[in-house]
């Protein structure tokens, strides 16, 4: 692996889940044409992104990841981008607050359209086509002309992306952000919201803390830290040949960088070493995630991260364990062990959604809510007994009221899941469910700082 890398030298190796274009000079045209659109982020915002994730690598900060299993072209408008990170924003600031620590806010979000499929064709009826694999690449409608990957829709994605990422960085800085109207809309939330005895305490604390910043004459609207917050994008840099269009050299270090998003990761099903996908990673200077799923071995983990992570850089390389709620216990300490004893630093974070899929009653793949709140909690406990940092979550959520995944405070049941079934690929938690998990999340801070507070010999006896 230490020839020579350049921004097409996956081409030389074996890949999957890279859809076939019937049409390769016209696949070639638009990767050309993309070539010379202009960046989605600047790889200044990719560094400081690196070393948000170093802070959360050191145990200093806490990664809160989330959004669509897929972006799609039909539910590009301004209410879904801004109801989603009024939802992220929510959960961001319980996570602040219950842990005493900043949280990275990171979203799956302005380029996340490219899907990964178990098989490449699908059968209805008899009829065999191929699969969909997401808005980038085909339709979802059940017909020959609707599933046949066309380049054109990379034009497409790519201004869907820059768009998004346009009112994501408008509502970041432009006043949305405001901690006292996020916290505003909290309370509204627990009004309504079935666990609202629950959630009250810490929501009250909330607002004495602010009330006591007003009193002593803080205006919360003229701090920009209080004002103001950071949002990164990232998704699942499946299509190659759509990020080599993107993937340019940063005019400050020399460096070359993934410019489609802040950070972008590695499927479960194309981490092979020897692989285009790991090719095309080890090359750019962004900050990355590995998804890391129960068929991957300690040792085979190892000689990934050596591959990606040469210089052990903290903030660089992300392990996002997707293990399910009754295997993370089997898989997740050893993985952990052999990190540790080899000496990385690496970020720890854990997807929750992906091991936990399952087909309801009336057919429909959904997620079970206890299940998703076992593994996150599973997680906690595992780093608490190995004595490292659980550092951040993975989420598939959304800020619309769909009903995608089952339980919850409102106890969506299997003949609900009928009634706003949205999602284009998996189940999301919709905004409660969303909001919900944070304060359950939130709790597990809380204890992890407890823990920590306890083992430090000066403050035992406070
Ligand atoms: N700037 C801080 C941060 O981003 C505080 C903050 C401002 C904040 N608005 C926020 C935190 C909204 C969470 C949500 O962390
Ligand atoms: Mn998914």
């Amino acid at each position: 692996m230490s020839e020579r890398w350049t921004p097409d030298s996956w081409r030389a190796k074996p890949v999957v889940q890279i859809p076939d274009y019937p049409n390769a000079k016209a696949l070639a045209e638009v990767e050309a044409q993309l070539a010379t659109f202009p960046p989605l982020v600047f790889a200044g915002e990719a560094r400081n992104l690196k070393r948000a994730l170093g802070r959360v690598a050191a145990g200093e900060a806490f990664l809160l990841q989330g959004g669509d299993c897929a972006e799609s072209f039909a539910e590009h408008g301004a209410n879904n981008i801004r109801d989603f990170f009024r939802v992220l924003l929510q959960m961001a600031v319980v996570l602040t607050y219950a842990g005493a620590l900043p949280v990275v806010k990171v979203g799956r979000i302005a380029g996340q359209f490219a899907k990964p499929r178990s098989s490449p064709t699908e059968k209805i009826n008899g009829v065999e086509l191929p699969s969909y694999r997401g808005d980038i690449v085909n339709d979802i409608a059940f017909t020959a002309e609707a599933r046949t990957p066309d380049p054109q829709r990379q034009l497409m994605a790519y201004r869907q992306s820059a768009a998004t990422l346009n009112l994501l960085r408008a509502f970041a800085t432009g006043g949305f952000a405001n901690l006292g109207s996020v916290h505003q809309w909290m309370l509204g939330f627990i009004k309504d919201s079935q666990q609202s005895r629950r959630y009250k305490e810490l929501a009250d604390r909330i607002s004495d803390a602010l009330n006591f910043m007003r009193a002593c004459g803080l205006n919360l609207e003229s701090h920009p830290e209080l004002r103001a917050t950071d949002i990164y994008t990232s998704h699942e840099a499946l299509l190659l040949g759509y990020e080599q269009a993107f993937t340019r050299v940063d005019s400050t270090t020399g460096d070359w960088y993934a410019t489609s998003g802040h950070m972008i990761w590695i499927g479960d099903r194309t981490r092979q070493l020897d692989h285009g996908h790991v090719e095309y990673f080890r090359g750019i200077k962004n900050p990355i995630g590995l998804k890391c799923g129960p068929s991957l071995k300690a040792d085979e983990l190892l000689r990934l991260i050596d591959v990606l992570n040469p210089d052990n850089e903290p903030g660089r390389l992300t392990l996002i364990n997707r293990f399910g709620s009754d295997k993370i216990g089997d898989h997740l300490p050893s993985l952990i062990r052999a990190v540790q004893r080899e000496g990385h630093a690496v970020v720890w974070s854990c997807d929750p959604m992906h091991g936990n899929t399952i087909t309801s009653s009336n057919g429909y793949k959904t997620r079970p809510f206890d299940r998703v709140l076992s593994e996150v909690k599973s997680f906690f406990a595992i780093h608490a007994a190995e004595g490292t940092h659980a550092g951040g979550v993975h989420l598939e959520m959304t800020g619309q009221d769909v009903t995608e995944c089952i339980g919850g405070a409102r106890a969506i049941t299997d003949e609900d899941l009928n009634d706003r079934y949205h999602t284009v690929c998996d189940p999301r938690l919709n905004a409660e469910q969303s909001i919900d998990m944070a304060f359950l999340i939130a709790e597990l801070l809380k204890q992890d700082r407890g823990n920590k507070l306890k083992s430090m010999p000066a403050v035992a006896g406070l």
